[in-house]
């Protein structure tokens, strides 16, 4: 049996990746190991954070090096094995990396979780009840510490971690509203994402806007852009607020050349004694499986929506991680390998 995978073949620099900054490579696929297991890798996720796997491991992992099979997140069916703990049939998503299969031998960096639940398509693995709404639902309630009754604005409210946001506010009687680029991804934010108001930080006064809904202020800032969002936020908090720092999507690109945005209202959470917390998804880890059987039951009640982005064939990868950057993704953006 063949493996078909893209390894690292140059550094990205700028904005976008280029389709030759990988390589698609073809090998045989050797007999496992005692201990090991071997995927069919179903879906692919798509992350931000993956373009900076390509150049410096975003200080979490170490830099690819060239000819390394590209680093990612998959589901997949566990098809053979020689390990105890995953038996064949399982569905599991972990590190797969961006392959046709992955060969696993379950230890804890390839971060291997089995998928228990059988309410939602698998895909949502890795969106809605994987990683991706992990970071929503830790983000939300325990650094956000929601509460029923409370304002919480969302940056990159359209994308996956976004797009689970207003959904999860209003299951707990609280209100969402959400900042995107475009009219037409506003309207889905408060068509079918449940926030109940929406802001298109291009076109609009941020600030007017935010006056507009929340003119008492905000309880809670979930922000995944940093910047001058974060700053006009930090302006609109009231007494108490949380302000969870999840992602910093507008700022990455800047790091390069040490024009980062400064922030001016950061004295404002003096002034509402109010806290500002960054957190990392994994330090959650022990709690994944009751998130994923809380969201798995909002999806089948219908309380719980999702929005995926879908293409097709392994080779679509470079494609897909661009639309992550050329801001065309509405929702979570996955690849689909396999039926
Ligand atoms: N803390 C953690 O453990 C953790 C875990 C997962 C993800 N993250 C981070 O969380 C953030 C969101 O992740 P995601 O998976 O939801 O990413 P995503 O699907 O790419 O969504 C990000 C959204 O941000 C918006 N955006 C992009 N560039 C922007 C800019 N320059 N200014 C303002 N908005 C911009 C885009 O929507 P528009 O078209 O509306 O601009 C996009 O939909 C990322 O920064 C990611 O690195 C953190």
């Amino acid at each position: 049996m063949k493996n078909k995978k893209l390894v690292l073949a140059a550094r990205p620099s700028g904005l976008l990746i280029k389709e030759t900054d990988f390589r698609m490579e073809e090998e045989d696929i050797r007999p496992l190991k005692n201990g090991e297991f071997l995927i069919k890798v179903l879906f692919l996720s798509i992350a931000p954070v993956m373009k900076f796997y390509m150049q410096d491991g975003a200080g979490i992992e170490a830099p690819l090096q060239f000819g390394d099979t590209m680093r990612g997140r998959g589901v997949g069916e566990v098809i053979e094995s020689k390990n105890t703990g995953f038996k064949v049939g399982d569905i599991v998503q972990g590190k797969c990396g961006w392959q046709e299969y992955k060969i696993c031998d379950g230890t804890p960096y390839h971060m291997m979780y089995k998928v228990k639940q059988r309410k939602a398509p698998y895909s949502t693995a890795l969106g809605v009840l994987g990683m991706t709404g992990f970071t929503s639902y830790f983000g939300l309630y325990h650094v956000g510490e929601l509460k029923a009754g409370e304002n919480v604005l969302v940056s990159g409210a359209t994308g996956g971690v976004g797009s689970n946001l207003g959904n999860l506010t209003k299951i707990k009687g609280a209100r969402a509203v959400g900042l995107a680029s475009t009219d037409e991804k506003c309207r889905l934010l408060t068509e079918k994402l449940g926030y109940i108001g929406a802001i298109n930080y291009k076109t609009e006064n941020i600030s007017e806007r935010i006056d507009h809904f929340f003119p008492e202020g905000i309880d809670v800032y979930f922000d995944n852009v940093g910047g001058e969002i974060l700053d006009i936020a930090l302006s609109k908090i009231r007494r108490y607020a949380r302000v969870a720092l999840c992602g910093r999507i507008s700022q990455y690109e800047k790091r390069q050349d040490s024009s980062e945005y400064d922030l001016k209202n950061w004295y404002k959470l003096g002034l509402n004694r109010a806290k500002m917390e960054a957190f990392f998804i994994y330090d959650f880890e022990e709690h994944f499986y009751q998130a994923e059987k809380e969201m798995a039951q909002w999806i089948a009640e219908g309380k719980l929506t999702y929005q995926e982005d879908i293409l097709e064939g392994l080779s679509q990868m470079p494609i897909a991680l661009n639309r992550l950057f050329e801001r065309k993704n509405k929702g979570k953006q996955l690849v689909k390998i396999s039926e």
